[in-house]
Protein backbone atom coordinates (compact mmCIF):
# COMPACT_ATOMS: atom_id res chain seq x y z
CA UNK A 1 0.00 0.00 0.00
CA UNK A 2 1.00 3.57 -0.59
CA UNK A 3 -0.15 6.39 1.83
CA UNK A 4 0.58 9.96 1.90
CA UNK A 5 0.70 10.06 5.17
CA UNK A 6 1.54 7.16 7.51
CA UNK A 7 1.80 7.95 11.51
CA UNK A 8 3.48 5.85 13.88
CA UNK A 9 1.08 5.81 16.98
CA UNK A 10 -2.38 6.20 18.08
CA UNK A 11 -2.46 8.35 21.29
CA UNK A 12 -4.05 11.67 21.31
CA UNK A 13 -1.30 13.07 19.00
CA UNK A 14 -1.56 10.59 16.97
CA UNK A 15 -5.07 9.76 15.75
CA UNK A 16 -5.49 13.33 16.21
CA UNK A 17 -3.72 14.03 13.30
CA UNK A 18 -4.62 10.80 11.27
CA UNK A 19 -8.19 12.93 11.29
CA UNK A 20 -6.76 15.76 10.45
CA UNK A 21 -4.85 14.50 7.65
CA UNK A 22 -7.73 12.52 6.41
CA UNK A 23 -9.85 15.83 6.51
CA UNK A 24 -7.65 17.29 4.58
CA UNK A 25 -8.01 15.25 1.77
CA UNK A 26 -4.35 12.64 2.50
CA UNK A 27 -4.68 8.80 1.95
CA UNK A 28 -3.46 7.80 5.94
CA UNK A 29 -2.38 4.96 7.72
CA UNK A 30 -1.95 4.74 11.24
CA UNK A 31 0.18 2.03 12.69
CA UNK A 32 -0.49 1.06 16.61
CA UNK A 33 1.78 -1.60 18.39
CA UNK A 34 -0.94 -2.34 21.21
CA UNK A 35 -4.67 -3.92 19.77
CA UNK A 36 -6.19 -0.87 20.99
CA UNK A 37 -6.20 2.53 19.59
CA UNK A 38 -5.87 5.85 21.91
CA UNK A 39 -2.08 5.45 23.29
CA UNK A 40 -1.13 5.90 27.31
CA UNK A 41 -3.86 8.76 27.67
CA UNK A 42 -6.46 7.06 26.77
CA UNK A 43 -5.63 2.95 27.80
CA UNK A 44 -3.01 4.00 31.36
CA UNK A 45 -3.39 7.63 31.96
CA UNK A 46 -5.74 10.39 31.57
CA UNK A 47 -9.11 8.02 31.29
CA UNK A 48 -8.75 5.74 33.24
CA UNK A 49 -6.72 8.10 35.96
CA UNK A 50 -9.77 10.10 35.94
CA UNK A 51 -12.29 7.55 35.99
CA UNK A 52 -10.96 6.08 39.56
CA UNK A 53 -10.79 10.07 40.48
CA UNK A 54 -14.39 9.99 39.97
CA UNK A 55 -15.18 6.78 41.58
CA UNK A 56 -13.05 7.43 44.95
CA UNK A 57 -14.57 11.13 45.01
CA UNK A 58 -17.82 9.48 45.19
CA UNK A 59 -16.77 7.32 48.14
CA UNK A 60 -14.22 9.70 49.66
CA UNK A 61 -18.08 12.51 49.56
CA UNK A 62 -19.87 9.47 51.02
CA UNK A 63 -18.19 8.52 53.40
CA UNK A 64 -16.91 12.38 55.03
CA UNK A 65 -19.03 14.92 53.45
CA UNK A 66 -22.91 13.34 53.12
CA UNK A 67 -23.52 13.36 56.28
CA UNK A 68 -23.12 17.07 56.48
CA UNK A 69 -25.58 17.69 53.43
CA UNK A 70 -28.27 15.55 55.37
CA UNK A 71 -27.85 12.30 53.88
CA UNK A 72 -27.07 9.25 56.20
CA UNK A 73 -25.33 5.85 54.73
CA UNK A 74 -24.47 2.82 57.22
CA UNK A 75 -22.57 0.00 55.99
CA UNK A 76 -20.55 2.27 53.16
CA UNK A 77 -18.14 0.06 51.77
CA UNK A 78 -15.26 -0.03 48.49
CA UNK A 79 -15.49 -2.54 46.20
CA UNK A 80 -12.55 -2.13 44.13
CA UNK A 81 -12.80 -5.15 42.04
CA UNK A 82 -16.03 -3.01 40.10
CA UNK A 83 -14.32 0.18 40.47
CA UNK A 84 -11.46 -1.02 38.20
CA UNK A 85 -14.19 -2.49 36.16
CA UNK A 86 -15.59 0.40 35.59
CA UNK A 87 -12.46 2.38 34.66
CA UNK A 88 -12.33 -0.80 32.41
CA UNK A 89 -15.30 -0.46 30.77
CA UNK A 90 -14.62 3.64 30.49
CA UNK A 91 -11.52 2.98 28.41
CA UNK A 92 -13.07 0.43 26.35
CA UNK A 93 -16.05 2.48 25.25
CA UNK A 94 -13.12 5.22 24.35
CA UNK A 95 -11.33 2.33 22.09
CA UNK A 96 -14.29 1.70 20.43
CA UNK A 97 -14.57 5.70 19.40
CA UNK A 98 -11.36 5.81 18.13
CA UNK A 99 -11.53 2.76 16.03
CA UNK A 100 -15.22 4.10 14.73
CA UNK A 101 -13.46 7.94 13.99
CA UNK A 102 -10.59 6.06 11.99
CA UNK A 103 -13.37 4.05 10.02
CA UNK A 104 -15.42 6.83 9.14
CA UNK A 105 -12.32 8.75 8.26
CA UNK A 106 -10.97 6.22 6.02
CA UNK A 107 -7.89 6.19 7.88
CA UNK A 108 -6.45 2.78 7.73
CA UNK A 109 -5.77 0.99 10.97
CA UNK A 110 -2.13 -1.53 10.75
CA UNK A 111 -1.38 -3.03 14.58
CA UNK A 112 2.03 -3.95 15.19
CA UNK A 113 5.49 -2.50 15.95
CA UNK A 114 6.08 0.00 13.35
CA UNK A 115 9.85 0.77 12.05
CA UNK A 116 11.33 2.46 9.30
CA UNK A 117 13.12 0.42 6.58
CA UNK A 118 13.90 3.94 4.83
CA UNK A 119 12.09 6.99 4.97
CA UNK A 120 9.59 6.38 2.50
CA UNK A 121 9.03 2.44 4.05
CA UNK A 122 8.04 1.55 7.06
CA UNK A 123 7.69 -2.04 8.26
CA UNK A 124 5.01 -2.96 10.66
CA UNK A 125 5.15 -6.12 12.85
CA UNK A 126 2.40 -7.23 14.26
CA UNK A 127 2.44 -9.81 17.73
CA UNK A 128 1.88 -12.81 16.06
CA UNK A 129 1.73 -13.08 12.10
CA UNK A 130 3.70 -11.81 8.96
CA UNK A 131 5.20 -8.83 8.75
CA UNK A 132 4.16 -6.05 6.02
CA UNK A 133 5.31 -2.84 4.63
CA UNK A 134 3.74 -0.01 3.68
CA UNK A 135 5.29 2.43 1.73
CA UNK A 136 4.09 6.74 2.55
CA UNK A 137 5.07 10.11 1.32
CA UNK A 138 5.36 12.11 4.87
CA UNK A 139 5.85 10.32 7.97
CA UNK A 140 4.51 11.23 11.64
CA UNK A 141 5.87 9.68 14.84
CA UNK A 142 3.87 10.01 17.31
CA UNK A 143 5.05 7.22 19.88
CA UNK A 144 4.52 9.29 22.87
CA UNK A 145 6.44 8.43 26.75
CA UNK A 146 7.05 5.81 29.06
CA UNK A 147 7.41 5.86 32.90
CA UNK A 148 11.26 7.17 33.98
CA UNK A 149 12.96 4.96 35.97
CA UNK A 150 15.42 5.04 38.52
CA UNK A 151 18.58 2.88 37.81
CA UNK A 152 18.89 1.99 42.06
CA UNK A 153 15.27 1.43 42.21
CA UNK A 154 14.02 -1.52 39.80
CA UNK A 155 10.40 -1.30 39.10
CA UNK A 156 9.01 -4.82 39.43
CA UNK A 157 5.40 -3.96 38.82
CA UNK A 158 4.23 -6.06 42.36
CA UNK A 159 5.26 -3.27 45.26
CA UNK A 160 7.05 -0.91 43.65
CA UNK A 161 4.94 -0.15 40.54
CA UNK A 162 4.78 2.71 38.37
CA UNK A 163 1.21 4.52 37.39
CA UNK A 164 0.01 1.63 34.84
CA UNK A 165 -0.10 -0.91 37.83
CA UNK A 166 -1.30 1.77 40.33
CA UNK A 167 -4.48 2.34 38.05
CA UNK A 168 -5.27 -1.83 38.15
CA UNK A 169 -4.35 -2.89 42.07
CA UNK A 170 -6.27 -5.50 43.15
CA UNK A 171 -6.38 -4.36 46.96
CA UNK A 172 -6.41 -0.71 48.60
CA UNK A 173 -3.04 -0.19 49.71
CA UNK A 174 -2.67 0.17 53.45
CA UNK A 175 0.73 2.48 53.69
CA UNK A 176 1.63 3.72 49.51
CA UNK A 177 4.91 5.73 49.22
CA UNK A 178 4.67 7.70 46.58
CA UNK A 179 8.08 8.54 45.35
CA UNK A 180 7.67 12.08 43.35
CA UNK A 181 5.13 14.79 44.25
CA UNK A 182 4.35 16.20 40.69
CA UNK A 183 0.98 15.42 38.82
CA UNK A 184 1.30 11.64 38.77
CA UNK A 185 1.67 11.00 42.32
CA UNK A 186 -1.04 13.59 43.61
CA UNK A 187 -3.65 12.35 41.74
CA UNK A 188 -3.32 8.56 41.99
CA UNK A 189 -2.06 9.41 45.65
CA UNK A 190 -5.67 11.02 46.11
CA UNK A 191 -7.23 7.87 44.68
CA UNK A 192 -5.73 5.70 47.23
CA UNK A 193 -6.03 7.89 50.09
CA UNK A 194 -9.53 8.80 49.46
CA UNK A 195 -10.42 4.74 49.95
CA UNK A 196 -8.26 4.39 52.60
CA UNK A 197 -4.49 4.38 52.15
CA UNK A 198 -1.46 6.30 54.16
CA UNK A 199 -0.15 7.99 51.51
CA UNK A 200 3.78 9.25 52.24
CA UNK A 201 5.18 11.41 49.47
CA UNK A 202 9.09 11.85 48.88
CA UNK A 203 10.11 14.46 47.01
CA UNK A 204 13.33 15.46 45.97
CA UNK A 205 12.92 19.60 45.53
CA UNK A 206 11.09 21.77 48.07
CA UNK A 207 7.59 21.85 47.49
CA UNK A 208 5.13 19.62 45.30
CA UNK A 209 3.80 20.14 41.74
CA UNK A 210 6.89 22.33 41.70
CA UNK A 211 6.86 23.74 38.10
CA UNK A 212 3.54 25.15 38.28
CA UNK A 213 2.95 28.80 40.74
CA UNK A 214 4.36 28.00 43.67
CA UNK A 215 1.35 29.01 45.40
CA UNK A 216 -0.82 26.28 44.34
CA UNK A 217 1.58 23.68 45.67
CA UNK A 218 1.81 25.59 48.70
CA UNK A 219 -2.43 25.65 48.80
CA UNK A 220 -2.67 21.73 47.59
CA UNK A 221 -0.31 20.62 49.95
CA UNK A 222 -2.37 22.01 53.18
CA UNK A 223 -5.50 20.70 51.85
CA UNK A 224 -4.43 17.14 51.33
CA UNK A 225 -2.56 17.06 54.05
CA UNK A 226 -5.92 18.25 56.16
CA UNK A 227 -8.21 16.23 54.12
CA UNK A 228 -6.41 13.08 53.30
CA UNK A 229 -3.71 13.12 56.26
CA UNK A 230 -0.65 12.96 52.93
CA UNK A 231 2.21 13.09 54.82
CA UNK A 232 5.49 15.11 52.76
CA UNK A 233 9.18 14.56 53.05
CA UNK A 234 11.18 17.56 50.95
CA UNK A 235 14.36 17.62 50.02
CA UNK A 236 14.80 13.54 50.37
CA UNK A 237 16.66 11.90 47.57
CA UNK A 238 15.82 8.34 46.94
CA UNK A 239 18.43 6.05 47.13
CA UNK A 240 16.46 2.66 47.02
CA UNK A 241 13.39 0.41 47.49
CA UNK A 242 13.39 -3.32 48.44
CA UNK A 243 10.16 -5.61 48.18
CA UNK A 244 10.38 -7.27 51.50
CA UNK A 245 7.87 -9.63 49.72
CA UNK A 246 4.47 -8.55 52.41
CA UNK A 247 5.63 -4.68 51.58
CA UNK A 248 8.34 -2.13 50.63
CA UNK A 249 11.38 -0.11 52.30
CA UNK A 250 12.34 2.89 50.87
CA UNK A 251 15.48 4.86 51.67
CA UNK A 252 15.98 8.58 51.35
CA UNK A 253 18.53 10.96 52.17
CA UNK A 254 17.45 13.80 54.30
CA UNK A 255 18.60 17.09 53.79
CA UNK A 256 20.80 16.83 56.99
CA UNK A 257 22.59 13.77 55.09
CA UNK A 258 20.97 11.08 57.42
CA UNK A 259 19.91 8.15 55.74
CA UNK A 260 15.95 7.54 56.55
CA UNK A 261 13.33 4.31 55.74
CA UNK A 262 9.85 4.76 54.64
CA UNK A 263 8.06 1.49 55.10
CA UNK A 264 4.44 0.73 53.46
CA UNK A 265 3.12 -1.86 51.62
CA UNK A 266 3.35 -0.57 47.96
CA UNK A 267 5.79 2.49 46.84
CA UNK A 268 4.36 4.20 43.26
CA UNK A 269 7.68 5.48 41.16
CA UNK A 270 5.79 8.75 39.74
CA UNK A 271 9.11 11.08 38.98
CA UNK A 272 8.57 11.69 35.56
CA UNK A 273 8.21 10.31 32.13
CA UNK A 274 10.79 9.47 29.34
CA UNK A 275 10.51 10.05 25.21
CA UNK A 276 9.67 6.65 23.69
CA UNK A 277 11.37 6.04 20.40
CA UNK A 278 12.51 2.04 21.03
CA UNK A 279 12.29 -0.16 18.37
CA UNK A 280 11.53 2.30 15.71
CA UNK A 281 14.89 2.15 14.24
CA UNK A 282 15.21 6.02 13.19
CA UNK A 283 18.49 5.77 11.55
CA UNK A 284 17.45 3.74 9.01
CA UNK A 285 15.74 6.87 8.40
CA UNK A 286 18.57 9.51 9.67
CA UNK A 287 16.42 10.98 12.18
CA UNK A 288 17.84 12.80 14.66
CA UNK A 289 17.71 13.00 18.42
CA UNK A 290 17.72 15.74 20.86
CA UNK A 291 18.54 15.41 24.01
CA UNK A 292 17.06 13.71 27.13
CA UNK A 293 15.94 11.12 24.14
CA UNK A 294 13.79 13.64 22.53
CA UNK A 295 13.39 13.58 18.70
CA UNK A 296 14.79 16.84 17.59
CA UNK A 297 12.24 18.66 15.37
CA UNK A 298 11.95 22.59 14.46
CA UNK A 299 9.17 25.03 14.75
CA UNK A 300 6.83 23.38 12.39
CA UNK A 301 7.23 19.73 14.32
CA UNK A 302 9.53 18.47 11.40
CA UNK A 303 12.67 16.79 11.79
CA UNK A 304 16.44 16.95 10.14
CA UNK A 305 14.81 14.92 6.84
CA UNK A 306 11.74 16.52 5.08
CA UNK A 307 8.61 15.11 5.23
CA UNK A 308 9.33 13.12 8.54
CA UNK A 309 7.14 15.02 11.68
CA UNK A 310 7.14 14.05 15.40
CA UNK A 311 4.45 15.19 17.87
CA UNK A 312 3.43 14.92 21.48
CA UNK A 313 5.50 12.98 24.18
CA UNK A 314 7.91 12.09 22.21
CA UNK A 315 9.27 15.86 21.04
CA UNK A 316 10.40 19.06 23.37
CA UNK A 317 7.71 20.55 25.60
CA UNK A 318 5.17 19.84 28.25
CA UNK A 319 3.82 16.13 28.22
CA UNK A 320 0.16 16.56 27.36
CA UNK A 321 -2.96 15.02 25.75
CA UNK A 322 -4.07 18.39 24.73
CA UNK A 323 -0.72 19.59 23.39
CA UNK A 324 -0.26 16.52 21.80
CA UNK A 325 -3.45 17.00 19.96
CA UNK A 326 -2.98 20.54 18.74
CA UNK A 327 0.23 19.83 17.48
CA UNK A 328 -1.41 16.90 15.88
CA UNK A 329 -3.06 19.41 14.13
CA UNK A 330 -0.57 21.71 13.24
CA UNK A 331 1.52 19.26 11.65
CA UNK A 332 -1.80 18.02 9.22
CA UNK A 333 -2.33 21.80 8.32
CA UNK A 334 1.43 22.47 7.60
CA UNK A 335 1.56 19.58 5.12
CA UNK A 336 -1.57 20.89 3.39
CA UNK A 337 0.05 24.12 2.96
CA UNK A 338 -1.76 26.10 5.50
CA UNK A 339 -0.19 28.50 8.23
CA UNK A 340 -0.95 26.89 11.57
CA UNK A 341 0.69 28.30 15.11
CA UNK A 342 0.75 27.02 18.77
CA UNK A 343 0.88 29.22 21.27
CA UNK A 344 2.96 27.29 23.64
CA UNK A 345 2.57 29.69 26.54
CA UNK A 346 -0.83 29.11 26.77
CA UNK A 347 -1.67 25.54 26.86
CA UNK A 348 -2.99 24.79 30.17
CA UNK A 349 -1.41 23.06 33.05
CA UNK A 350 -4.42 20.59 35.43
CA UNK A 351 -4.12 18.49 38.60
CA UNK A 352 -7.08 16.62 39.13
CA UNK A 353 -6.98 16.29 42.65
CA UNK A 354 -9.44 18.35 44.74
CA UNK A 355 -9.63 20.29 44.84
CA UNK A 356 -8.06 21.05 41.14
CA UNK A 357 -5.49 22.49 40.29
CA UNK A 358 -4.62 24.84 37.06
CA UNK A 359 -2.76 26.94 35.46
CA UNK A 360 -1.96 29.17 32.57
CA UNK A 361 0.71 31.65 31.16
CA UNK A 362 3.11 32.85 33.52
CA UNK A 363 3.93 31.80 36.98
CA UNK A 364 4.67 34.54 39.26
CA UNK A 365 8.44 33.37 39.65
CA UNK A 366 8.71 33.51 35.73
CA UNK A 367 7.66 37.04 35.86
CA UNK A 368 9.45 37.94 38.75
CA UNK A 369 12.35 36.21 36.81
CA UNK A 370 12.14 38.59 33.69
CA UNK A 371 11.76 41.37 35.67
CA UNK A 372 8.68 41.99 33.97
CA UNK A 373 6.31 44.83 35.89
CA UNK A 374 2.95 42.96 37.12
CA UNK A 375 -0.01 42.75 39.55
CA UNK A 376 -1.71 40.53 41.05
CA UNK A 377 -5.48 40.00 42.25
CA UNK A 378 -6.43 37.01 44.20
CA UNK A 379 -10.17 35.86 44.95
CA UNK A 380 -10.66 33.07 47.85
CA UNK A 381 -13.50 30.80 47.35
CA UNK A 382 -14.17 30.84 50.95
CA UNK A 383 -15.46 33.94 49.72
CA UNK A 384 -17.55 32.63 46.90
CA UNK A 385 -21.24 32.08 47.45
CA UNK A 386 -21.44 28.77 44.94
CA UNK A 387 -18.44 27.49 47.01
CA UNK A 388 -19.97 27.64 50.31
CA UNK A 389 -23.11 25.45 49.18
CA UNK A 390 -21.40 22.72 47.94
CA UNK A 391 -19.03 23.28 51.23
CA UNK A 392 -15.95 23.62 48.80
CA UNK A 393 -14.28 26.87 50.06
CA UNK A 394 -10.46 25.78 49.92
CA UNK A 395 -8.29 27.44 47.50
CA UNK A 396 -8.15 30.85 45.38
CA UNK A 397 -8.01 32.15 41.82
CA UNK A 398 -4.93 34.04 41.25
CA UNK A 399 -4.48 36.77 37.93
CA UNK A 400 -1.58 38.01 37.29
CA UNK A 401 -1.29 41.28 34.55
CA UNK A 402 0.96 43.61 32.88
CA UNK A 403 1.39 46.12 35.60
CA UNK A 404 1.14 48.99 32.79
CA UNK A 405 -1.10 47.54 30.33
CA UNK A 406 -3.33 45.52 32.52
CA UNK A 407 -2.91 42.10 29.95
CA UNK A 408 -3.70 39.26 31.58
CA UNK A 409 -0.35 37.41 31.84
CA UNK A 410 -1.01 34.10 34.35
CA UNK A 411 -3.46 32.75 35.45
CA UNK A 412 -3.24 30.21 38.37
CA UNK A 413 -6.10 28.32 40.27
CA UNK A 414 -7.50 25.82 42.60
CA UNK A 415 -10.54 25.20 43.88
CA UNK A 416 -13.95 23.29 42.85
CA UNK A 417 -14.11 22.31 39.35
CA UNK A 418 -11.23 24.60 38.33
CA UNK A 419 -10.21 22.06 35.33
CA UNK A 420 -13.22 23.79 33.44
CA UNK A 421 -12.51 26.96 35.03
CA UNK A 422 -8.90 27.29 33.37
CA UNK A 423 -10.86 27.28 29.86
CA UNK A 424 -11.88 31.21 30.43
CA UNK A 425 -8.36 32.05 31.43
CA UNK A 426 -7.24 30.68 28.29
CA UNK A 427 -9.84 32.34 25.64
CA UNK A 428 -8.99 35.52 27.06
CA UNK A 429 -5.36 35.49 26.99
CA UNK A 430 -5.61 34.21 23.75
CA UNK A 431 -7.35 37.78 22.99
CA UNK A 432 -5.38 39.05 25.04
CA UNK A 433 -7.70 40.68 27.46
CA UNK A 434 -6.78 43.00 30.29
CA UNK A 435 -8.11 41.84 33.83
CA UNK A 436 -10.25 45.11 33.36
CA UNK A 437 -11.90 43.31 30.51
CA UNK A 438 -13.12 39.99 32.34
CA UNK A 439 -14.29 42.31 35.85
CA UNK A 440 -16.56 44.11 33.60
CA UNK A 441 -18.09 40.77 31.90
CA UNK A 442 -21.75 39.35 33.53
CA UNK A 443 -20.38 36.04 35.10
CA UNK A 444 -23.87 34.04 36.52
CA UNK A 445 -24.30 33.94 39.92
CA UNK A 446 -23.62 31.63 41.98
CA UNK A 447 -21.41 30.10 39.88
CA UNK A 448 -17.64 29.46 40.40
CA UNK A 449 -16.38 30.92 37.12
CA UNK A 450 -17.50 34.27 39.77
CA UNK A 451 -14.20 33.94 41.50
CA UNK A 452 -12.33 34.89 38.12
CA UNK A 453 -13.80 38.29 37.98
CA UNK A 454 -13.20 39.04 41.73
CA UNK A 455 -9.49 38.04 40.69
CA UNK A 456 -9.95 40.63 37.88
CA UNK A 457 -11.24 43.33 40.00
CA UNK A 458 -9.39 42.68 42.92
CA UNK A 459 -6.02 42.90 40.06
CA UNK A 460 -7.37 46.12 38.37
CA UNK A 461 -7.76 49.13 41.64
CA UNK A 462 -8.20 46.47 44.50
CA UNK A 463 -12.11 46.61 43.57
CA UNK A 464 -13.12 42.56 44.24
CA UNK A 465 -16.63 43.14 45.84
CA UNK A 466 -16.93 40.30 47.89
CA UNK A 467 -13.97 40.43 50.03
P1 LIG B 1 0.99 8.34 23.71
O1 LIG B 1 -0.36 8.62 24.23
O2 LIG B 1 2.01 7.84 24.65
O3 LIG B 1 0.81 7.32 22.51
C1 LIG B 1 1.87 6.76 21.85
C2 LIG B 1 1.40 5.50 21.19
O4 LIG B 1 2.40 5.07 20.29
C3 LIG B 1 1.19 4.33 22.15
O5 LIG B 1 -0.08 3.76 21.96
C4 LIG B 1 2.29 3.35 21.81
O6 LIG B 1 1.91 2.00 21.98
C5 LIG B 1 2.50 3.67 20.34
N1 LIG B 1 3.83 3.29 19.84
C6 LIG B 1 5.03 3.57 20.38
N2 LIG B 1 6.03 3.11 19.58
C7 LIG B 1 5.43 2.53 18.52
C8 LIG B 1 5.91 1.91 17.34
N3 LIG B 1 7.20 1.81 17.10
N4 LIG B 1 5.00 1.41 16.48
C9 LIG B 1 3.67 1.53 16.71
N5 LIG B 1 3.17 2.14 17.79
C10 LIG B 1 4.03 2.64 18.68
N6 LIG B 1 -2.25 14.37 30.04
C11 LIG B 1 -3.24 15.28 30.08
O7 LIG B 1 -3.25 16.21 29.27
N7 LIG B 1 -4.25 15.19 30.99
C12 LIG B 1 -4.29 14.21 31.92
O8 LIG B 1 -5.21 14.15 32.72
C13 LIG B 1 -3.26 13.24 31.91
N8 LIG B 1 -3.26 12.24 32.80
C14 LIG B 1 -2.27 11.29 32.76
C15 LIG B 1 -2.28 10.28 33.71
C16 LIG B 1 -1.28 9.32 33.71
C17 LIG B 1 -1.31 8.22 34.74
C18 LIG B 1 -0.27 9.36 32.71
C19 LIG B 1 0.78 8.30 32.66
C20 LIG B 1 -0.25 10.37 31.76
C21 LIG B 1 -1.24 11.36 31.79
N9 LIG B 1 -1.25 12.41 30.89
C22 LIG B 1 -2.24 13.35 30.93
C23 LIG B 1 -0.22 12.55 29.86
C24 LIG B 1 -0.74 12.04 28.51
O9 LIG B 1 -1.13 10.69 28.65
C25 LIG B 1 0.33 12.16 27.43
O10 LIG B 1 0.81 13.49 27.39
C26 LIG B 1 -0.24 11.80 26.07
O11 LIG B 1 -0.73 10.48 26.08
C27 LIG B 1 0.81 11.95 24.98
O12 LIG B 1 0.25 11.61 23.76
P2 LIG B 1 1.11 11.05 22.55
O13 LIG B 1 0.15 10.89 21.43
O14 LIG B 1 2.31 11.88 22.36
O15 LIG B 1 1.65 9.62 23.02
P1 LIG C 1 6.08 15.16 37.13
O1 LIG C 1 7.15 15.74 36.32
O2 LIG C 1 4.76 15.82 37.19
O3 LIG C 1 6.56 15.07 38.65
C1 LIG C 1 7.69 14.37 39.02
C2 LIG C 1 8.09 14.81 40.42
O4 LIG C 1 9.07 13.93 40.89
C3 LIG C 1 8.67 16.22 40.46
O5 LIG C 1 8.07 16.93 41.51
C4 LIG C 1 10.16 15.97 40.69
O6 LIG C 1 10.78 17.01 41.42
C5 LIG C 1 10.12 14.67 41.48
N1 LIG C 1 11.32 13.85 41.37
C6 LIG C 1 12.09 13.63 40.28
N2 LIG C 1 13.09 12.79 40.57
C7 LIG C 1 12.95 12.44 41.88
C8 LIG C 1 13.64 11.60 42.77
N3 LIG C 1 14.73 10.92 42.37
N4 LIG C 1 13.21 11.48 44.05
C9 LIG C 1 12.11 12.16 44.47
N5 LIG C 1 11.41 12.99 43.66
C10 LIG C 1 11.80 13.12 42.39
O7 LIG C 1 5.99 13.64 36.66
P2 LIG C 1 4.88 12.54 36.88
O8 LIG C 1 4.03 12.86 38.03
O9 LIG C 1 5.60 11.25 36.85
O10 LIG C 1 4.02 12.67 35.56
C11 LIG C 1 4.63 12.46 34.27
C12 LIG C 1 3.99 13.31 33.23
O11 LIG C 1 2.68 12.88 32.95
C13 LIG C 1 3.91 14.74 33.66
O12 LIG C 1 4.93 15.45 33.00
C14 LIG C 1 2.58 15.22 33.21
O13 LIG C 1 2.74 16.13 32.17
C15 LIG C 1 1.85 13.99 32.70
N6 LIG C 1 0.63 13.86 33.49
C16 LIG C 1 -0.33 14.83 33.38
C17 LIG C 1 -1.46 14.77 34.13
C18 LIG C 1 -2.45 15.87 34.01
O14 LIG C 1 -2.36 16.63 33.06
N7 LIG C 1 -3.40 15.99 34.91
C19 LIG C 1 -1.73 13.69 35.05
C20 LIG C 1 -0.65 12.73 35.13
C21 LIG C 1 0.46 12.83 34.35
Amino acid sequence: MKYDVTVIGSGPGGYVAAIRCAQLGMKTAIIEKYNVLGGTCLNVGCIPSKALLDSSEHFHNAAHTFKEHGIELENLQVNLEQMINRKAGVVKSNNDGITYLMKKNKIDVYNGLGSFVNKNKIKVTPESGEAQEIETEKVIIATGSKPTVLPFLPVDKERIITSTEALKLKEVPKHMIIIGGGVIGLELGSVYARLGSKITVVEFLDSIIPTMDRALGKELQRVLKKTLGFEFFFQHKVTGATNTGEGVKVTAENPKGETVTFEGDYCLVSIGRKPYTDGLNLEAAGVQMAERGMIAVNDHLETNVPGIFAIGDVVRGAMLAHKAEEEGVLVAEYMAGQKPHINYNLIPGVVYTWPEVAGVGFTEEQLKEQGRAYKTGSFPFKASGRAKASMDTDGFVKVLADKNTDEILGVHMIGPRIADLIAEAVVAMEFRASAEDIARMSHAHPTYTEAMKEACLAATENRAIHI
